[in-house]
């Protein structure tokens, strides 16, 4: 097999995206809390690629953030000026300066392009082809660019704004994805010009330059679900509602039960094990791990944390980022658990909010426990400790460590530290007075009779 050559990712973001209406520069809107720019990078570095360049413009210092998170390696070079998709490639030419393998041209905007569609081009260009177009069959193919070719040999690529009335009858359209030698590449922008009814370079005008060149253009074509674009709000939901569906399909399909599975969202992120059931209208957000064989109970809401084997959590259950939860252990109605550890067996099932601490193996939270973990300015610690059995009501007033095997009474407000195997009161001790409800109540029905009459 001849050795490929290395591929460098060129990721046009500079487009305000102005139909989002919007602050926010259009790459950075999310899908499945990713930004699109990180879901386009994504399926580019499923290449390997050896370099990366993100030309931004609008939002360039909020974009080169995003990047730093999501492609760390990342060059990002910036465009001032929007003149076309051509000068935006053109831009990246000094980052890539001394690489002499090929280049693949994406959208930030474009996030659902397959990794294997990307492997289809580059067998393209292995396969001889100078440049390679990534095109699709459009439904409508309204404003997209119109691929003119004869089978997969392409002739030029017209702009819709540029097309004769025969050329937008074509159905078979421009992605925008385009692969190519890297010299091959800035050689034929070089060449590129803006006599056209935008006035703008268009990368698109390569394809017709390398025909006049001899060289040789080839359509690889994909379905145009995974060419969808982003380019308005109501895109942005119809590109959630299919990544949200393209996610679950691959859950079902690596063992995981979803018993309403269109009312469940996942995170670009999400990790669920085989043999866990998720019920009904279950929100993950980014960073969560589910082990195999764990139920998560309708109405949970989880993020950024990590839930073992045979945990049950739900329903009504909220975990936050930092919860950490053993082996066995059961989370239930309303409860929240934020940067806290359960140890295995641990059981918090009802009415419960638990932060920064950690429950020892086999501990019982009773209903109603609130850990004060926040004095206004710091964050505290509790620790409670193996098979300790909390009251329900407890107010555990952080910094505070409850034994193994310790207790404390229901209602208490423990302040100091609980020694192992003891109990903790701290309430007031109850009073009886007899017969003061029957006095009191008698007099009140006596007020009340001299005010009606
Ligand atoms: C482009 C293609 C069209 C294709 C369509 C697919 C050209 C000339 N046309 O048209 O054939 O069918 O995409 O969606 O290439 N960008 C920059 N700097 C610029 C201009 C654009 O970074 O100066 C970025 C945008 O942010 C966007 C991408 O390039 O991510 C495409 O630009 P856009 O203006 O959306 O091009 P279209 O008119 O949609
Ligand atoms: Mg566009």
């Amino acid at each position: 097999m001849s050795k490929r050559p290395p591929v460098a990712l060129i990721v046009l973001a500079a487009g305000q995206g102005s139909r989002m209406r919007s602050d926010l520069p259009k790459v950075l809107h999310r899908v499945a809390h990713a930004p699109l720019l990180a879901h386009a990078l994504r399926t580019g570095h499923s290449m390997d690629p050896a370099r990366c360049v993100i030309v931004a413009g609008h939002g360039g210092a909020a974009v080169e953030a995003a990047a730093q998170a999501h492609a760390p390696k990342a060059d990002v070079v910036h465009q001032t000026e929007q003149k076309g998709t051509a000068h935006a490639v053109a831009q990246a030419r000094a980052a890539l300066e001394g690489f002499d393998g090929d280049v693949i041209v994406l959208y930030g905007d474009t996030p659902f392009i397959r990794p294997e569609t990307l492997e289809a081009m580059r067998a393209a260009r292995a396969d001889g082809a100078d440049v390679v177009v990534l095109g699709f069959e459009a439904a409508e193919p309204g404003r997209y660019g119109r691929l003119i070719a004869h089978g997969d040999r392409l002739e030029r690529i017209v702009e819709a704004k540029d097309a004769t009335a025969a050329e937008l009858a074509v159905r078979l359209c421009n992605s925008g994805v385009i692969a190519a030698r890297a010299s091959v590449l800035f050689e034929l922008i070089d060449q590129v010009g803006c006599d056209n009814a935008a006035g703008e370079y268009y990368l698109t005008d390569i394809v017709g330059l390398a025909r006049a060149a001899r060289l040789s253009a080839r359509v690889v074509t994909c379905p145009e679900a995974e060419t969808m674009g982003v380019n308005t709000r109501a895109d942005l939901a119809a590109a959630e509602a299919a990544f949200q569906a393209r996610m679950r399909r691959d859950a079902m399909e690596a063992g995981v039960t979803l018993t309403a599975p269109d009312t469940v969202f996942l995170a670009f992120d999400t990790v669920i094990g085989r043999d866990v059931v998720v019920e009904p209208h279950v929100v993950f957000g980014p960073g969560v791990t589910v082990d195999p064989g764990a139920t998560i109970r309708a109405y949970s809401h989880l993020e950024g944390c990590h839930v073992s084997a045979g945990c049950v959590v739900g329903p009504y259950a909220r975990l936050r980022p930092g919860a950490e939860l053993d082996r066995d252990v059961r989370v239930g109605n309303f409860v929240e658990v934020k940067a806290a550890t359960l140890r295995q067996g641990a059981k918090i099932n009802h009415l419960s909010y638990i932060g920064d601490a950690e429950i020892g193996v086999r501990a019982n939270v009773g209903a109603g426990t609130i850990t004060c973990n926040y004095d206004g300015v710091f964050k505290h610690r509790t620790t409670v400790g193996a098979r300790a059995f909390i009251g329900s009501n407890t107010a555990l007033v952080a910094p505070v460590r409850i034994g193994a095997d310790a207790m404390t009474g229901s209602g208490s407000v423990i302040t100091g530290d609980v020694p192992d195997g003891a109990l903790g009161l701290g309430r007031s001790k109850q009073v009886n007075k007899d017969g003061f409800a029957l006095r009191l109540m008698r007099k009140l029905r006596e007020a009340k009779a001299r005010k009606t009459n």
